[in-house]
């Protein structure tokens, strides 16, 4: 975790110079294999501190909308919104669920005009997302 953070901060710090290991946001991100030990990253997120900044928050929207880079921790976020939107998460564990309900309720509430953006991206048939938030 604490390993995590540092290479977004760095990430994040050298977007600002050209962040050579960055990927672009087109880039296809590989197939999740085992979706339980994908979801293991998740177990402790540290939400209030991954979204404690405005621009931390920005940089994880424009991930999640694939307008710009991603950092790490922002990048694992977006490749559990189809899993979260398809099934709710239904191989997650109680914290995981928990620790993701947390981030994606933070954006929502923070950047409501972002979040109908997302999920017109994520489920686009629906209500799966706001399910999952409520219940
Ligand atoms: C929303 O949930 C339904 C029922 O679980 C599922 O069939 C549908 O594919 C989901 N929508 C998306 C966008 O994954």
């Amino acid at each position: 975790m604490n390993s995590s953070i540092a290479l977004a901060l760095f990430c994040l710090l050298s977007m600002h110079f050209g962040c050579p290991t960055a990927k672009p946001a087109t880039d296809n991100d590989e197939e999740i294999k085992d979706v339980k030990e994908y979801l293991k990253r998740f177990d402790n997120l540290d939400v209030d501190q991954i979204l404690s900044s405005d621009r931390l928050l920005d940089s994880h929207i424009k991930c999640y909308l694939n307008t710009a880079p991603c950092i790490p921790i922002a990048r694992d976020l977006k490749r559990a919104l189809p899993i979260v939107a398809s099934n709710g998460c239904k191989d997650c564990n109680d914290i995981q669920i928990k620790n993701i309900k947390k981030a994606l309720a933070y954006v929502k509430t923070k950047r409501a005009p972002e979040w109908t953006q997302m999920v017109a991206l994520y489920d686009p048939t629906g209500t799966n997302l706001s399910k999952f938030l409520t219940d």
